[in-house]
């Protein structure tokens, strides 16, 4: 397996993806809600999904992949693709040009590459294992910032807030509490790649889904940020588990303000 070839090609389908989206962005387009009324899913979605898959099948008939709307496709294969076709899809809905195509390449359990791609800004962000992660092709490296008190976060919440998860929301307002700047996206893999980028010195979330992070925790990961689970331990990207993305010198004091 050409790993070279393999994660040029997900960088092309990624950059295909957001064009079908970015020509999509202010049209007319079906609009529904999956679980919870909330949890909106648009035609656009399934119309890159669509074309993600047919783009990796075509080239890697065997490979495994795991995309939101569809689930499953293909068998056990030692490389899984990790797919959001559109990952800010309330964002996209309501013509908010924030939005990105998140695609992470497993290779035996570990991701080896990622790309978030917001067609609408031109952002392009990647990483391949152990050679580093980019912004639009130039080299990202995550924030200084060491101080909790001197840090810009971002956080995301869950479809079900209003079940208030893991007491996500008295950990949230107990960070707000301490009176600095955060903002909440709609895009869970900007907001980890905006971490990469030393934009955000943190970030965290209830319940990420592997689409979700899979490309995310990689490029955070190349910039020399870290990602664990709420409790400091392991983040499974295949697993939907709470999520603390930091630029590793605050990962502690935000971890003692969740808890
Ligand atoms: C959602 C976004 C959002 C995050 C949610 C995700 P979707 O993904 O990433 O920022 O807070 O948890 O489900 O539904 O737009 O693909
Ligand atoms: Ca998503
Ligand atoms: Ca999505």
């Amino acid at each position: 397996m050409d790993l070279d070839t393999l994660s040029d090609y997900a960088l092309e389908i990624a950059l295909e993806a957001g064009q079908l989206l970015k020509k999509g962005y202010g049209t007319l387009f079906t609009i529904s809600s999956k679980e919870g009324k909330h949890n909106l899913v648009t035609e656009y979605d399934f119309l890159s999904e669509k074309l993600i898959i047919k783009k990796i099948l075509e080239k890697y008939p065997d490979h495994f992949i795991l995309s939101e709307e569809k689930g499953k496709t293909g068998e056990e294969h030692s490389i899984k693709w990790i797919v959001d076709p559109l990952d800010g899809t309330v964002n996209f809905a309501h013509n908010i040009p924030m939005f990105a195509v998140s695609i992470g390449v497993m290779k035996d359990n570990e991701i080896i590459f990622g790309v978030v791609y917001n067609p609408m800004t031109e952002e392009l962000f990647t990483a391949r294992k152990n050679q580093g992660a980019f912004f639009n092709k130039k080299r990202i490296n995550v924030s200084d910032t060491n101080l909790l008190d001197n840090a810009f976060l971002a956080t995301g919440f869950p479809y079900n807030i209003k079940d208030d998860p893991l007491y996500c929301i008295g950990r949230f307002a107990k960070i707000l509490h301490l009176g600095i700047p955060i903002r909440r996206m709609g895009v869970a893999s900007l907001d980890l790649c905006y971490v990469a980028a030393g934009r955000f010195d943190g970030f965290w979330e209830v319940g990420l889904e592997p689409w979700d992070s899979a490309a995310g925790k990689i490029i955070i990961e190349e910039a020399n940020g870290k990602i664990t689970n709420w409790e400091m331990g392991e983040y499974d990207i295949l697993k939907k588990m709470p999520i603390l993305a930091s630029n590793k010198h605050i990962h502690r004091q935000i971890y003692e303000a969740l808890s």
